[in-house]
C-alpha cells in the first residue's frame, strides 16, 4: 500500500524573489583571471561566510552565468567587498555586453594576475576549495587566503531591491 507523502508546495519564483529582496545582503563583485589573462567579474549579494574550520567563503553563481565556465575552472578568486561609493560599479558588474572592467580602478593582488578592488571596503582573496551544483545555481566554496582591509567608509548594502547604506 503506497502512503501519499505530505505535499506543501513550493514558493513560486517570484514569491521566492519578493522574500529574498526582504533579506538584506552585503554587496560585492567577484573576480578572477583565467588561463590566457583575462578578467571576469560579477556583481553578487550571495556571498556567505560557510565555515570556521576550514575558513570558507561561499559564492552563488548562476549555471547560466557568462561567469559561470571562467569562475567553476579558477583556481582563486577575489570577493570584493563594495563600499557605499560603488553602486554604478554595481551596476555595471551585472550589466550584459559591456566591458565591466574598463575605466575602473582594478588592480592586481600582490604576487599574482587576480583583479581586485583596492578601494573596496574590503576584499578576500579565496583559493577554490570546492564547487557544488545547487539548483540553477553553482555554489563556489573558497577558502580565505588573504583580506584587504582597514579602509575607512560604510558597505554598500541591497535590501528591497536597491541600495543601502548603514547609519
Ligand atoms: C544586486 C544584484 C545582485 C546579484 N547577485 C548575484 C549573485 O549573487 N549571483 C549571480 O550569479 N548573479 C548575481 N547577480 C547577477 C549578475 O551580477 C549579473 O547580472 C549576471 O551575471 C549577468 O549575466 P551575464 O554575466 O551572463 O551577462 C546580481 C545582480 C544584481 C543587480
Amino acid at each position: 500500500m503506497k502512503i501519499p507523502l505530505p505535499s506543501t508546495p513550493l514558493a513560486p519564483a517570484a514569491d521566492f524573489r519578493d522574500a529574498m529582496a526582504l533579506l538584506p545582503a552585503a554587496l560585492t563583485v567577484v573576480t578572477t583571471v583565467d588561463g590566457e589573462g583575462r578578467r571576469w567579474g560579477f556583481t553578487a549579494s550571495s556571498v556567505v561566510s560557510a565555515s570556521l574550520d576550514p575558513p570558507l567563503l561561499l559564492v552563488g553563481l548562476s549555471r547560466t552565468s557568462s561567469c559561470h565556465d571562467a569562475f567553476t575552472a579558477a583556481p582563486e578568486f577575489v570577493v570584493n567587498v563594495l563600499d557605499s561609493g560603488h553602486r554604478a560599479l554595481a551596476r555595471k558588474f551585472a550589466a550584459h555586453g559591456v566591458d565591466r572592467f574598463a575605466g575602473e580602478g582594478f588592480a592586481r593582488w600582490p604576487g599574482t594576475d587576480l583583479p581586485y578592488l583596492p578601494d573596496a571596503h574590503a576584499a578576500y582573496r579565496c583559493v577554490r576549495h570546492d564547487v557544488v551544483t545547487m539548483g540553477d545555481h553553482v555554489l563556489l566554496f573558497g577558502s580565505l587566503t588573504g583580506v584587504d582591509a582597514h579602509r575607512p567608509g560604510t558597505p554598500l548594502l541591497w535590501y528591497r531591491r536597491t541600495f543601502h547604506t548603514p547609519h
